[in-house]
This record gives structure tokens, sequence and C-alpha cells, in this order.
């Protein structure tokens, strides 16, 4: 039996343990022979760079100004035609992205920015390529806080605990509405790398079979 390649996004809040995941999920799959390609949002394409100038201040932008250049940066992260998703795809590689849009849902609903606006201004993207799994890595916000101390990787502008909580709860909030549309993978994130991993890799092998490449 031959298997789709498959588009694989991970979810959590700062510091959850997302891109140690990704290169442990990738390096996992290219060993059983897949062609693997990894990406990020933000991107780093002309629109994820004016989103990174406005989380260092370097830019003015508004939160509702934000949502949208995420929603931008994520349309043209599949529709790119030098590398976008969906020519990757095509192309037969299997696709991990650290976030999508389930990070839009959650990190700008905080901002007094209704959740129902965030899920219609990526309904587009959503339309065009829903992850045949999301991998959300569930770790306490005073745990990812622990972690982030130790290894400065992310913006300033979330890096609060308060935030990271406000944001771990709408996280859980769009899952509970979205349950029924998007398939969600949740793994314990407090625990050692390699047992992530180990969950992950089940997840994953539980869509490919165990004997497909
Ligand atoms: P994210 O991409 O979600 O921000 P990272 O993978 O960069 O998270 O991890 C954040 C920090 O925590 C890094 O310093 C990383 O080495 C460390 N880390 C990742 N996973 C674990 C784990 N399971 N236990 C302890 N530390 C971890
Ligand atoms: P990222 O580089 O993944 O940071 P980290 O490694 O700490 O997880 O993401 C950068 C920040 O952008 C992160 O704080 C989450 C935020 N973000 C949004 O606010 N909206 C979005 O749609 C995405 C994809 C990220």
């Amino acid at each position: 039996m031959s298997v789709k390649n498959l588009f694989i996004a991970f979810e959590g809040i700062d510091g959850s343990g997302k891109s140690t995941q990704v290169k442990l999920l990738a390096e996992f799959l290219t060993h059983k022979g897949h062609k693997v390609y990894t990406t990020f949002e933000p991107t780093d394409s002309r629109i994820g760079v004016m989103i990174r100038d406005i989380f260092n201040h370097r830019m003015e932008g508004d939160q509702r100004v934000i949502a949208a250049l995420f929603a931008a940066d994520r349309l043209n992260h599949l529709l790119n035609s030098q590398d976008g998703i969906l020519k990757k795809l095509k192309e037969g590689y299997t696709v991990i992205t650290d976030r999508y849009y389930f990070s839009s849902y959650a990190y700008h609903s905080v901002h007094n920015i209704d959740m129902d606006w965030v899920i219609q201004a990526n309904s587009m993207s959503a339309d065009l390529l829903r992850p045949d799994l999301n991998i959300y890595i569930d770790i306490s916000p005073d745990v990812s806080m622990e972690r982030l101390k130790k290894g400065r990787n992310s913006f300033e502008m979330y890096e609060t605990l308060e935030n990271q909580k406000m944001v771990y709860d709408k996280y859980k909030e769009a899952f509970d509405r979205l349950g029924d549309a998007e398939k969600v993978f949740v793994t314990d994130g407090n625990r050692k790398t390699d047992l992530i991993a180990e969950d992950i890799r089940i997840a994953v092998e539980a869509l490919i079979g165990p004997g497909n490449n």
C-alpha cells in the first residue's frame, strides 16, 4: 500500500519543545526513506520579516495588524512558487511545520481579538491545506518559562508567565472548538525529550503504517 506524503504541524506555547521534536521526527522519517521538508512560521519571507520587525520594536504594528500579517504569511507559506508547502507536497516531500494556524487561534485571541475572526481570517489556508496531524506539545507554562530562561530563542513580546498561561488556555479552547474538523494529537511535553519523541513516532506511524515508507 502506498501512502501519500503527509503534512504535519507542531503546536505549543513558546519553549514547549517544538523545534526539538520537529528535528527528531524529521530524522526518524528521513531514516525510514521519506523525503522530508521542515519549515516554520513566522517564515523568513518578507512578510515574516515584517512580523519579526514588529516583535523587535523596529516597526509599529497593532495586534490586529500582527494577526492579519500572520494570516498573509501563512498563505504565502502555502502558495509561493519557490518553496511553498503545496509545491513541496506535490514534489513528494513530507512537510513538517513548526507552527501553523492553531498558533494564530491561540496567540491572537489573547489580545481581545475574537477567535472567530482569527479562524475566519485563516479560512483560506484551512481550505487549501489542513494538517494530516496537528501535534500539540502540552507543557505547563511554568516548565516552559524555566526552559526559556536557559536557552533564549524566541520573542520577548509573548514571554511572560501570565501571557504563556493565557495562550495555553486559548490553545485548549481552540482544540475544543475545532476538534471535530481537525486531527489533533496531544503529547505530554513535561517529560524527557526521548519519551515525547517516542509518542510522536507512534502517532505518525499510525498514519503511515509501521511497514510503510
Ligand atoms: P520551542 O521550539 O517550542 O520554542 P525548543 O525545542 O526550542 O522549543 O525548546 C526550548 C528549550 O527547552 C531548548 O533549550 C531545548 O533544548 C529545551 N528542551 C526541549 N525539549 C525538552 C525536554 N523534553 N526537556 C527539557 N528541555 C527541553
Ligand atoms: P517561534 O519562533 O515558533 O517561537 P518559539 O520557538 O518560542 O515557539 O514563534 C514566534 C512567536 O510568534 C511565538 O511567540 C508565537 C508567535 N506566533 C503568533 O503570534 N501567531 C502565529 O500565527 C504564529 C505562527 C506564531
